[in-house]
């Protein structure tokens, strides 16, 4: 697990100049989220005459979690401000600042149904930072090439996968697979797991009240439809990617469908890549006509941890990093989606990711991970699915046997259902 934490030596060293203070701030991200995170936070040290350290952290979400939770349960200062998931303010709220006395009301300005997730026991626990849907990313010119039309069904998106990846495997392309997706065993792959399921009507493992709903037919076809992809129109290591290694294929060329998250638009148009210009976006597709288009809401927040030495400041640099100026900004150069309803109407942001105006129903009606029902247990409910789903996936069991068991011990973890935190 890698970790850039400042050094001792580079601590007292800083405690010996003036006033000007230094915050730890971690805002890791896959892709370009880094970079243009300390693009702000380098405003912000600019403006006010303070420092910022970045702290870095894993890719993986529940590894940054293991990660936090170690930090913050001991207790420890070394962070300030740090990214949260957004399913996590339910498993960190008591490790959070609580925002409101230093916001000015600064939430007003996000969507209301993020603002409510990061509200914990009628603390504000984090600032809404950026939104992720998933998406399905394409290459229109080898759909336009074998005259073929953006798919609406994983039954569709399968057969003009296959046609492409035969067709020009044939021709002599013979890197080139039909679909890339996340199939790791970690969060990326509940996200992926929860589309096919939801998108077959399968529902979404627990439900708003509680009841684990995971053992049901739908879910278990959706299951089946995403485990014959494996070898198939999607590599075996498949089941080892996280979104940058899908990236990394789609990027190079080398797939015709990728699902991945915003953030990957803004990468992928970049001088130098090899798809630059080639892509089309659109909705994941549904399950079968009778089923629906389903994307994973995702997305980060940004929060103050309760043992920052100065909680004010961080919290001066929270609302800055959150700002609709930070946001623009984000939503521009690395295509995050902003958590202000407002600049989706902005041009600048609709000329840089045109998918943010088309596709802003799919934003608005994401479907959110069970994660306010099950608020601290979520991450073991999660674990639970992602490993249940990577063994169908790689053929270690049948979809109806892994979600009978995953029924069950998703009901030892909450004998009496799941009840949300007032
Ligand atoms: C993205 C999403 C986040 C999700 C993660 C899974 O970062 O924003 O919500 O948990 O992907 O890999």
């Amino acid at each position: 697990m890698k970790i850039a934490l400042m050094s001792a030596a580079a601590v007292l060293a800083l405690a010996g100049t003036a006033e000007a203070a230094t915050l730890r701030l971690e805002c890791g991200a896959p892709g370009p989220g880094q970079n243009v995170c300390m693009d702000s936070a380098k405003e912000w040290a600019k403006k006010t005459g303070n420092e910022v350290q970045f702290v870095a952290t894993p890719n993986d979400s529940n590894e940054q979690l293991a990660l936090l939770q170690q930090l913050l349960g001991s207790g420890s200062d070394k962070i300030d401000v740090l990214q949260i998931d957004v399913v996590w303010p339910g498993i960190l709220a008591n490790q959070l600042l609580d925002l409101k006395p230093y916001s000015k009301g600064a939430e007003k300005q996000h969507f209301a149904s993020i603002v409510a997730n990061n509200t914990v026991a009628g603390k504000l626990v984090a600032m809404p930072w950026y939104i992720d849907t998933g998406m399905m990313y394409y290459r229109k010119d080898l759909l336009d090439k074998y005259h073929l039309k953006a798919p609406t069904t994983w039954d569709e998106m399968t057969a003009v996968a296959k046609k492409i990846q035969g067709a020009e495997r044939a021709a002599g392309n013979d890197k080139l697979w039909g679909y890339v997706w996340q199939g790791r065993a970690y969060e990326g792959l509940t996200c992926n797991a929860l589309e096919w399921v939801s998108s077959f009507n399968g529902g979404t493992v627990v439900d708003a009240k509680g009841k684990v709903t995971i053992s049901n037919p739908n879910a278990a076809k959706a299951l089946d439809t995403a485990a014959k992809w494996v070898g198939t129109i999607s590599p075996k290591a498949v089941l080892n990617f996280a979104e940058e290694e899908a990236r990394g294929v789609f990027q190079s060329g080398n797939a015709v469908f990728m699902r991945n998250w915003p953030y990957a638009w803004s990468v992928m148009n970049q001088d130098g890549s090899a798809v630059k210009g080639k892509v089309g976006v659109m909705m994941l597709p549904k399950g079968g006509n009778a089923g629906r288009h389903a994307a994973t809401l995702g997305g980060w927040q940004l929060a103050v941890s309760r043992y920052s030495k100065n909680p004010k400041l961080a919290a001066d640099l929270l609302l800055y990093l959150t700002s609709a100026e930070a946001q623009k900004y984000r939503a521009i150069t690395g295509s995050f989606n902003p958590t202000i309803p407002a600049l989706y109407k902005d041009p600048d942001i609709i000329k840089a990711s045109p998918f943010m105006a088309e596709l802003y129903p799919t934003f608005a009606s994401a479907v959110p991970r069970p994660s306010t029902v099950t608020t601290s247990k979520y991450n073991q409910v999660s674990n639970q699915f992602w490993n249940a789903a990577h063994d169908v996936l790689s053929g270690n069991a049948k979809s109806a046997d892994a979600l009978a068991q995953l029924d069950g011990t998703l009901k030892r973890l909450a004998p009496a259902g799941f009840v949300a935190a007032k």
